[in-house]
C-alpha cells in the first residue's frame, strides 16, 4: 500500500516529535517517498538533519527558502498522496481549523488536495480544553482525518489522554486512508430515491414526504468508495451525484420494472426509497372536478419491490430501509426476515433530525443474525458512510 507513495509528513513542536523519526523510518523502510516539514518548534525537539538522514531527501523547514525550490509549498502539496501531521499541538490543529497559513506546513495543507491526517499530542488538560477540543471537531468537519491520541503517562507528568499513538497505530490509519476510495471497486451498487407518486388525474398524485437526501448520500458514498453506481430516482429536488447511472421513475411500478431489470447485474442493492403502499385502482385521464361531495378513491396495492429482490437474490447483499413510527424494532425485525435481507436500516421518522426531509438522520442498523446497531444522530452523509462501511465488511467476508 505505501510503496512508491509519496507522504509528506508535517512534524510540529511536541517533546513527541521524537517517536516521529521511527515513524519515518518505518515509512521508508515499507518503500514510501517521504517529504518531511518541520516547523519552527518543532526543531527545537528534534534535528532537520535526523529527518535528511532517515529519507536520503531535504528536510523542509522554510516557507521562503534560497535555491532551485524557492517556494516548495505548491509543488509539496501536489506531489503528496498523503499528508500526515504527527504530532499535532494544540497550536497547529488550531491555525488548520481556522484556515490559517503562517508557515510553510498550514500553507501547504490549504493547498493540498490529498487527504490530511490529523495525530494530536500535548497535555491532558490541553487536550481536554474546550477551545482544543472544538477545533479537532471543525477539522473533523473540515474532511480531515483526526486520530484519537494515546492514553497513558506524559512526558509533563500527567497521566490521560495525549499521548501520540503508536506508530504501528498510525500506519494502520494512513493505510486505511490511502485504501479509501477502492472499498467497492469492480462492485456494481444499485441504490433506489425519492418518494414515489401514483397519478390520481394528471394534475394530481398520491406522494410522500421523502426528499431523497438519504439516498442520495448512500449514491455518493458508494461512488467515493470506487462503485459503480445506478441509481433508481423517484422526483426529488436533488442534483443527482456525478458517475452514477441515473434512471428516473415517478411511480411503484416503474421502479419494480427498472429495480429488477438492473438486479442480476448488481452485487448490492440499497432500497432507501419511500414507495407507496397502495396507488389509485384508475388514474383518471381529465383532470377530476370538484363536485362538493367526498370523494372515494379505490386503492390497490403495489408490488413490494424488496420483498421480490429478497425472493430473487442469489449473491446480492440486500439493505432495507425501514420508516417507522412505533416498535422501531419489532417491526424492523420483521421486515428484515420477510424480504430476506442482510440489513436493515430503520429510522423512527418521528423524532425530529430523523427520517424525511432532514438533512441529519437517527438509525437502526439491524443484521441478519440479530445484532443491532444504534447510531446517534448523524449527517445523512455520514449515516450513508456508517451503513457503506458495514456492507464493505460483509462484501470483505465473500
Ligand atoms: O428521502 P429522505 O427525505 O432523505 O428520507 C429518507 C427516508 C426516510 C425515506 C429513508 O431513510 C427511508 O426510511 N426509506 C424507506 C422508506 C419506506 O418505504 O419504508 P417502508 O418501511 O415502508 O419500506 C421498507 C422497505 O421496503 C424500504 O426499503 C422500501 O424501499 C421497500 N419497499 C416498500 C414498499 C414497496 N412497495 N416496495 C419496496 O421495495
Amino acid at each position: 500500500m505505501l510503496t512508491g507513495k509519496t507522504i509528506l509528513m508535517g512534524i510540529t513542536g511536541s517533546v513527541a516529535a521524537y517517536k516521529s523519526a521511527e515513524l519515518v523510518s518505518q515509512l521508508v523502510k515499507c518503500g514510501a517517498q517521504v517529504e518531511v516539514v518541520l516547523t519552527r518548534a518543532a526543531q527545537e525537539f528534534v534535528s532537520p538533519l535526523t529527518f535528511a538522514s532517515l529519507t536520503g531527501r531535504q528536510t523542509w523547514t522554510e516557507m521562503f527558502a534560497p535555491g532551485p525550490t524557492p517556494i516548495p509549498h505548491i509543488r509539496l502539496a501536489e506531489q503528496a498522496e498523503a499528508v500526515l501531521i504527527a504530532p499535532a499541538t494544540a497550536h497547529v490543529v488550531g491555525r488548520l481549523a481556522h484556515g490559517l497559513a503562517d508557515d510553510l506546513l498550514t500553507t501547504l495543507v490549504l493547498a493540498t488536495r490529498a487527504p490530511v491526517i490529523v495525530a494530536p499530542a500535548m497535555n491532558v488538560q490541553m487536550y481536554r480544553h474546550r477551545a482544543v477540543q472544538d477545533n479537532l471537531e471543525r477539522l473533523k468537519a473540515l474532511g480531515y482525518h483526526v486520530m484519537a491520541p494515546g492514553s497513558g503517562w506524559l512526558a509533563c507528568g500527567a497521566v490521560g489522554e495525549g499521548r501520540l499513538p503508536e506508530p504501528e497505530t498510525i500506519l494502520a490509519v494512513l493505510e486505511e486512508v490511502l485504501g479509501a476510495g477502492t472499498e467497492l471497486s469492480g462492485r456494481k451498487v444499485l441504490i433506489t430515491a425519492g418518494g414515489t407518486r401514483e397519478p390520481l388525474d394528471p394534475v394530481r398524485y398520491i406522494g410522500n414526504r421523502s426528499s431523497g437526501k438519504m439516498g442520495y448520500a448512500v449514491a455518493e458514498v458508494a461512488l467515493e468508495m470506487g462503485a459503480e453506481v445506478v441509481l433508481i430516482t423517484a422526483p426529488t429536488a436533488l442534483a443527482p451525484p456525478s458517475g452514477a447511472v441515473v434512471i428516473p421513475v415517478e411511480t411503484a411500478a416503474e421502479m419494480y420494472q427498472a429495480v429488477l431489470e438492473h438486479f442480476p447485474g448488481v452485487d448490492i442493492v440499497f432500497k432507501a426509497a419511500a414507495v407507496a403502499d397502495y396507488r389509485p385502482v384508475k388514474a383518471a385521464s381529465q383532470k377530476i372536478k370538484k363536485q362538493g361531495q367526498p370523494l372515494i378513491v379505490e386503492l390497490a396495492p403495489t408490488p413490494d419491490i424488496l420483498a421480490e429482490l429478497g425472493r430473487r437474490k442469489t449473491r446480492q447483499i440486500l439493505v432495507g430501509f425501514a420508516a417507522e413510527t412505533h416498535d422501531l424494532l419489532d417491526s424492523g425485525q420483521r421486515k428484515l426476515a420477510e424480504k430476506n435481507l442482510d440489513l436493515l436500516v430503520a429510522n423512527d421518522v418521528t423524532r425530529p433530525g430523523a427520517g424525511f426531509g432532514s438533512d441529519t438522520n437517527i438509525v437502526t442498523l439491524i443484521f441478519a443474525d440479530g445484532s443491532v446497531k444504534e447510531l446517534p444522530q448523524l449527517g445523512k452523509k455520514e449515516v450513508a458512510r456508517r451503513i457503506l462501511a458495514e456492507v464493505v465488511k460483509m462484501v470483505d467476508k465473500e
